[in-house]
């Protein structure tokens, strides 16, 4: 299926070698490159995206160790599969310790090389409706932005159970991405023509909860008039998203762990059950691990839900994707505004970048969006939040006394009004002749 689309490199001096490997690939339908020398491999490794580098290590002139080296530096996505004869496994060995992944003993089985490929290939290559080419250079998918470790992690696990029912739990702080990643799932996967249920456990009323959920029949409390179905019949055969799983109070658990366990829903009032078919993706902000340890989450819940586990990484884990989301909020806003030629200043992104975002994605969306509300022409400092305007305190910074940050800061004031003692002595709020003492 999908992984048919990605591309091999396969470099060694031995031209029989060569034709062998790349039938044994295209008979499991990977299109291969071939190089028989390791100048020959990095002139395609330029020019092609290359999913996955398979190579020989002992060639004449630059070996396969100084290209697997090379491949680490200025390509590090792309993976990198040894094969070797027999005497040089210490080699293969070595080359492990410089990134390869794995290793092949001539000679092999068509079986063994398939397991290695399949192995190592990177994950991305598992997508199948996106045709960005695999060199680390795709950016958005389904709405997620990055091209880190951490969101290609992501996405492959979004691949993988986007086809399934299985109930997927999401579990990663505040601001992070969890809804996105419920809806990406929907969305790109098989029920996607069906509903999609977003469910805040939180936002709704204890009382009310049970209610809206799982629907209820006319009578059953006072101001039930009439027969209603609840969430749980109207996601039916599409996804149900309860976010904020963690708040839901134990009579609700339960009644979802009942509903987990026999696949259908009892409207509130009936004895009549419904079968239902549908996915549940539940998603946390909360360590319901730790809630199930102090008796606040129903273990057995938790294990229901967590058949398949996504984190959403904290933004501060994968700031390589700093630059790309802020340019895409860009974008998004600056249309918004009507304002298309505003531009971050190379300082502004340079603060960006450096910041820790404790609210995340989201945290950097709405910094974003506030910029372009306060700017005319470009992002600069100026334009985002005071904390951006005094940079982090630094290990140095840390160790100086009390003495050192006052004169530095006095100094500081003194060049922000172009020396004028009087202004200065406003700003820090002491008398002149405080100042002029300081100063001396
Ligand atoms: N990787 C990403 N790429 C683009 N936008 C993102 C990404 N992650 C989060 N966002 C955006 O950040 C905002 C917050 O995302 P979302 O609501 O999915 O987070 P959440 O984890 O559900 O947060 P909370 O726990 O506070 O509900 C949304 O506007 C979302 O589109
Ligand atoms: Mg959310």
């Amino acid at each position: 299926m999908a992984l048919k689309k990605a591309n091999i490199l396969i470099v060694d001096d031995d031209y029989d070698m060569l034709e062998l490997v790349q039938r044994q690939l295209q008979e499991q339908n990977f299109h291969s490159y071939k190089a028989a020398s390791v100048v020959e491999a990095i002139n395609i490794l330029k020019y092609n995206a290359v999913d996955l580098l398979i190579t020989d290590l002992q060639m004449p002139g630059i070996g396969g160790m100084e290209l697997i080296k090379y491949v680490e530096e200025h390509f590090p996505k792309v993976p990198k599969l040894v094969i070797t004869g027999y005497p040089s496994i210490d080699g293969a060995l070595r080359a492990m310790k410089s990134g390869a992944l794995d290793y092949l003993v001539k000679p092999f089985t068509t079986e063994e090389l398939k397991t290695s490929v399949e192995k190592t290939l990177p994950k991305k290559s598992l997508r199948s409706e996106d045709n960005t080419p695999s060199t680390g250079k795709s950016m958005v998918y389904a709405g997620i932005v990055g091209q880190s470790e951490e969101i290609e992690l992501l996405i492959d696990l979004i691949e993988r159970v986007k086809n399934n029912r299985a109930t997927v739990l999401i579990q990663g702080e505040s601001g992070t991405g969890k809804e996105l990643v419920a809806r990406a799932i929907h969305y790109k996967g098989s029920f996607a023509a069906n509903p999609f249920i977003a469910v805040n456990c939180g936002a709704i009323p204890e009382d009310l909860l049970e209610a809206e959920l799982f629907g209820y029949k006319k009578g059953a409390f006072t101001g039930a008039n009439e027969n209603r179905d609840g969430f749980f019949q109207a996601a039916a055969r599409g996804t149900i998203f309860l976010d904020e799983i963690g708040t839901a109070s134990l009579t609700v658990q339960t009644r979802l762990l009942r509903v987990l366990q026999e696949k259908e829903v009892r409207r509130i009032g009936e004895q009549k059950a419904h079968k239902i078919e549908l996915r549940i993706i539940a998603a946390t902000n909360s360590d319901l691990q730790k809630m199930v340890e102090n008796g606040s989450f129903r273990e057995d819940l938790y294990y229901r839900l967590n058949v398949m586990h996504i984190e959403t990484p904290p933004l501060r884990n994968h700031k390589s994707d700093i630059t790309l989301l802020a340019k895409n909020f860009l974008k998004k806003y600056a249309a918004e505004y009507a304002k298309p030629n505003i531009k971050f200043t190379p300082k502004a992104l340079q603060v960006l970048e450096r910041y820790d975002w404790p609210g995340n994605v989201r945290e950097l969306e709405n910094v974003v969006q506030r910029a372009i509300i306060m700017s005319e022409h470009n992002i600069d400092i100026e334009q985002l939040p005071d904390y951006f305007k005094y940079p982090a305190p630094t290990i140095s910074s840390i160790s100086k006394s009390l003495q050192q940050v006052e004169k530095e800061h006095i100094l500081k004031i003194m060049a922000s009004v172009d020396n004028n003692k009087t202004r200065a002595a406003e700003i820090l709020q002491i008398d002149r002749k405080t100042l002029r003492k300081k100063l001396k």
